[in-house]
């Protein structure tokens, strides 16, 4: 593994290991076990869209490490100006020891992968956010203690969330099942992969997804850099809800999981949030483990 660009390109083998020394990293730093596996390395990491839970937990990450993180913004970089990606990342691959980026297009993580000479962590496009699905199946593994076989259903917008839960789910042996609008649906390649190599289910019958779910997640109806659309959004998700009339149909336990940030009453109601706190708020925490794990594989 020399990249983190989407989940497509790992393997069962290559998740489970990253999963197991995310568990090993969680549970030394639980006990005060000091683990500076980067030790003077360094992490740039370009935030082209806002960020609370990626920014923090890579850079308290890289210390925790033993090295450090520059948090680059993109309004302050001539990247904001207009050089070219290509550019960029002949130059900062000479500085540093590796990237994570937040972007919009793909197509500019997978160019600074190409042209750069470090390895290349995705922190969210509008296609994927692997690393987020890192820490999702890890915690669903420590609630459920195994990934293999359990139903996933994904309420919401066939964003780059689902994009990313249909690649980590499908991989991973998980049956994917998405209740979205028509219009709305998951990446069409991703999901032709995803229905011959899978269980995988696309309908906008929202019970017939959440049937016997042992995982029901969901996300926000307009994504960032999608603000404009905010009202067209809302009248064509409404209905696609997590609530109770949703989980009474799933398997009893279900969990229910949100990427973070929430609004309330429109993707989910207060009422299930809350009952899912821990579940919700242990895999807000588990980005910052996951992501360790992500970054010892790639940069030690
Ligand atoms: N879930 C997630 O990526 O959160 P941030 O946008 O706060 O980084
Ligand atoms: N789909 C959301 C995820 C945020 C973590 C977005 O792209 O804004």
């Amino acid at each position: 593994m020399k990249h983190l660009l989407k989940l497509q390109d790992l393997s069962r083998e290559e998740i489970t290991s990253i999963l197991d020394l995310a568990d090993q990293l969680k549970y030394e730093k639980k006990h005060g076990i000091a683990h500076p596996h980067l030790a003077g390395k360094t992490l740039g990491m370009i935030f082209q869209k806002s960020s609370t839970r990626t920014r923090v937990s890579f850079e308290a990450g890289m210390y925790q490490l033993g090295g450090s993180a520059l948090f680059l913004s993109s309004n302050d970089l001539q990247i904001g100006r207009g050089e070219p990606v290509q550019d960029t990342a002949r130059v900062l691959s000479r500085y540093l020891d590796g990237i994570m980026i937040r972007t919009f297009a793909q197509a500019e993580v997978e160019a600074l992968a190409e042209y750069g000479s470090i390895p290349i962590i995705n922190g969210l496009t509008d296609y994927a956010h692997p690393c987020q699905v890192l820490a999702d199946l890890m915690t669903i593994r420590e609630y459920k203690g195994k990934l293999e076989g359990l139903k996933l259903c994904f309420i919401g917008d066939g964003n780059n969330m689902a994009n990313s839960l249909i690649a980590g789910g499908i991989t991973m042996g998980m049956k994917v099942a998405i209740g979205c609008p028509k219009n709305y649906q998951p990446d069409e390649k991703l999901m032709a992969w995803a229905k011959g190599n899978g269980d995988f289910l696309c309908t906008d019958d929202i019970m017939e997804a959440a049937k016997d779910a042992d995982v029901v997640y969901t996300d926000v109806w307009a994504s960032m850099g999608q603000e404009s659309e905010k009202k067209i959004r809302e009248e064509a998700f409404k209905g696609y809800q997590v609530n109770d009339e949703l989980m009474a149909v799933t398997h009893p336990g279900a969990m229910v999981m949100h990427c973070l940030p929430a609004h309330r009453e429109e993707e989910i109601t207060a009422k299930v949030f809350e009952e899912h706190a821990n579940e919700i708020f242990d895999e807000a925490e588990n980005r910052l483990h996951a992501q360790k794990a992500v970054l010892v594989k790639l940069m030690k």
